[in-house]
């Protein structure tokens, strides 16, 4: 006879994302596994209210006050609870019957809740890079002071996670990247190129932000560092290969050659499914690859010349110190400059190299050192492109 596996609770921080929405997909299709009991996310919609009406969480917090206000009108009917703020949304993290919270707000906006959650004692399925990114070490300290699990749901961490074995030491990780939608354009072409066509990725259905950064390269800049973090490998140990068919998640190379790698569809509710189950896996898989279907798998170098963010990523966590909270802050910057028209794709590479020459670096000693990093290189990042002009920065 075999034992009746209790439901796993989810609290879901960015619950109407594309993320978030992936995650309640794989809640609703597995019932007897998962229950979402706690949602967050910044602003009023249909499609919120209707993932509430239909999860019937406990709790839900809106980070806009006024939202909150308007969701709790349409919600007088039930019992859910609605939360307002920051600090709602930190309340839904540290949500006492969760026993798991899947961090996908996106950007530095997600660190301070996911820390609740960590510092709640909950477990965390991590999607949410920018948290590594800008605050590395300090987070991982926590991660380990509470000993919680961190899993991550990256498709290429969650790859390396799921083939990565301790007690071998390895020779390199190999992260693959799709290239975006400009793979093989020159800087040239790359100037010239308009908001929709740098939204329309080839393989990924993602976010605003996570789109532009997969375009720039920065995702895979980003996903270095995260890597870093997630793995404890240094930057000399983590290799990007593109590969346009995004079916590779990622590769852990042995020291005597092996590869070992992780593969599916490129579909985010597989690492999702993964991230929930673990350690167990779940026996009805949501999404399955046909190896009959697949006629090549194609892998080439970046080209870093073009896509100049990749080496400034690699450059921040070889520096160290607060280069990566910077660098995080002014993409932040420079993809919602691009995504409002306000600076071209390749003036994001431009803008972010410019903060990083501007904004004192030096230990990132705690975290209000961190935020405050972010601040200053939030307005920084923000007077180069509001002096920006086709003659370089003002
Ligand atoms: N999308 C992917 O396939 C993918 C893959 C790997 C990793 N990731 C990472 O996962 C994270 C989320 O990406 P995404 O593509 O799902 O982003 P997204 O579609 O833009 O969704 C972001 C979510 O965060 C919520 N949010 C934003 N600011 C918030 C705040 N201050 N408080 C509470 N909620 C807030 C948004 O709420 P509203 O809708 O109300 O604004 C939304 O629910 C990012 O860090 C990204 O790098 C994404």
């Amino acid at each position: 006879m075999t034992a009746q596996r209790a439901v796993k609770r989810i609290a879901v921080l960015g619950c109407s994302g594309s993320i978030g929405r992936s995650t309640l997909a794989v809640v609703a299709a597995y019932p007897q596994r998962f229950r979402a009991v706690a949602l967050a996310a910044a602003h009023y919609s249909e499609r919120l209210l209707a993932q509430v009406r239909q999860f019937q969480p406990e709790v839900v917090a809106l980070q806009d006050m006024a939202a909150a206000t308007r969701l709790a009108a349409d919600l007088m009917d039930t019992p859910i609870q609605v939360l307002s703020g920051e600090a709602g949304v930190a309340t839904v993290a540290a949500w006492p019957t969760a026993d798991l919270v899947v961090s996908a707000v996106t950007g530095f906006a997600g660190l301070a809740p996911t820390l609740q959650a960590i510092r709640a004692g909950k477990d965390v399925a991590l999607a949410n890079k920018e948290c590594l990114v800008a605050a590395g070490q300090l987070f991982m300290d926590e991660v380990r002071r509470h000993g919680v699990a961190l899993i991550p749901i990256d498709s290429e961490h969650n790859a390396v996670f799921q083939v990565l074995n301790p007690q071998h030491e390895l020779r390199q990780i190999i992260l693959t990247a799709s290239g975006g939608p400009f793979l093989g354009w020159d800087r040239d072409r790359l100037a010239r190129i308009s908001v929709e066509q740098a939204l329309h990725h080839p393989t990924w259905t993602m976010g605003a932000k996570i789109t532009i950064d997969s375009a720039t390269l920065m995702n895979k800049g980003l996903e270095v560092i995260e890597a870093h973090w997630l793995f404890g490998v240094a930057a000399e140990k983590i290799a990007v290969i593109v590969h346009p068919e995004s079916v590779i998640h990622s590769i852990v190379e042995y020291q005597d050659g092996s590869m070992l790698a992780q593969m599916g569809v490129p579909d985010m509710r597989t690492p999702i499914v993964v991230a929930l189950a673990w350690p167990e896996r779940v026996t009805q898989p949501m999404c399955r690859l046909d190896l009959t279907q697949l006629s090549q798998l194609t892998f080439r170098a970046p080209d870093r010349a073009a896509f100049a963010c990749l080496d400034l990523a690699y450059q921040a966590l070889r520096t160290g110190g607060l280069a990566t909270t910077i660098l995080n802050a002014a993409n932040e910057v420079a993809v919602a400059a691009f995504l409002a028209g306000r600076i071209g794709f390749t003036v994001i590479a431009d803008v972010i190299r410019a903060t990083l020459e501007a904004v004192p670096n030096q230990e990132a000693g705690s975290f209000s050192v961190v935020f405050e990093a972010d601040r200053l290189a939030r307005a920084t990042a923000q007077r180069f492109v509001d002096h920006w002009d086709d003659r370089g920065i003002g």
